[in-house]
């Protein structure tokens, strides 16, 4: 974590700044005002913590440990029965424009499918409540020669000061998320003003063809239906606001600008 990084980061509950100090445990992350440490483990700082975070995200959290190390193989046996993953992703991803030296943030990093599709001379940062996950990105990072700075954190209490980021993303978990509107005005906090936003999941036509599959029951059941992109949930003042669907309506993705 470079010095510019922790300038950004912040308490995700009372955004107060943080600073890094060494303990005989390891690097912690304190938040003097609130008298918080927050650790960091493998160079990735925990930025949440459980009772603070939703039953969903619990479930999220519990569901991506136990799939997280098949997860890339299983992305790429569902992407290739739809046409390829690089090309059904840069469908969505075509709409992330990122411009060289960007800050940019992908809120539910995964495993980092979708930074290694994106141009390589920006800096990037990722966020998820999964740690085995953020685990498998690192190791992404490194077979895909990108680099992120990552934290182990909930959608819907970003860990960074206002106004931080050129482009923030967030693929295939808005779904998931319990109160969509606090994720989408955590999204708008950290970006900056006239930073693009994009936010991409499965729609309503996916979910219910997916749902007739045994093996996707587990999957989907947390989600609340119908599954609907949530325009609704944008803050009053977002500009530029435009719905799109990709991969013959079977993902919706959703872009405006603060
Ligand atoms: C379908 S995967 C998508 C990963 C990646 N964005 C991609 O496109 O491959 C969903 C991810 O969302 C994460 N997630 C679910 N709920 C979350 C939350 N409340 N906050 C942060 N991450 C969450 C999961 O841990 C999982 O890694």
């Amino acid at each position: 974590m470079s010095s510019d990084s922790i300038r950004l980061i912040c308490n995700p509950f009372t955004h107060e700044t943080l600073h890094l100090s060494d303990t005989s445990e390891g690097p912690v992350l304190v938040g003097d005002e609130s008298a918080t440490t927050f650790r960091v483990r493998d160079g990735i700082p925990i930025l949440m913590n459980s009772a603070n975070i939703t039953n969903a995200s619990q479930k999220s959290r519990r569901y991506y440990d136990a799939v997280a190390p098949i997860y890339a193989f299983t992305q790429s046996v569902y992407y290739r029965l739809n046409g390829g993953e690089a090309e059904s992703r840069q469908e969505y991803l075509n709409y992330v424009r990122v411009k060289k030296g960007d800050r940019v943030l992908e809120v539910s990093v995964g495993n980092g499918a979708n930074i290694r599709f994106l141009p390589k001379e920006a800096e990037y940062f990722g966020i998820d409540v999964s740690w085995k996950q953020l685990v498998r990105c690192k190791s992404t990072g490194a077979c895909f020669g990108f680099e992120v700075e990552l934290f182990q954190a909930d959608a819907e209490h970003l860990p960074f000061v206002d106004n931080s980021f050129d482009v923030v993303f967030n693929v295939g978990s808005v779904n998931y998320f319990e109160d969509k509107s606090t994720a989408v005005d955590e999204m708008f906090r950290v970006a900056k003003p006239g930073a693009l936003m994009v936010i991409a999941d499965e729609t309503e036509k996916a979910a219910s063809s997916h749902n007739k599959l045994p093996i996707f029951r587990g999957y989907y059941n947390s989600w609340k239906t119908p599954v609907e992109p949530p325009v609704d949930e944008l803050p009053s003042d977002a500009k530029n606001v435009r719905l799109t669907e990709s991969r013959s309506g079977m993902y919706f993705s959703l872009q405006f600008t603060k």
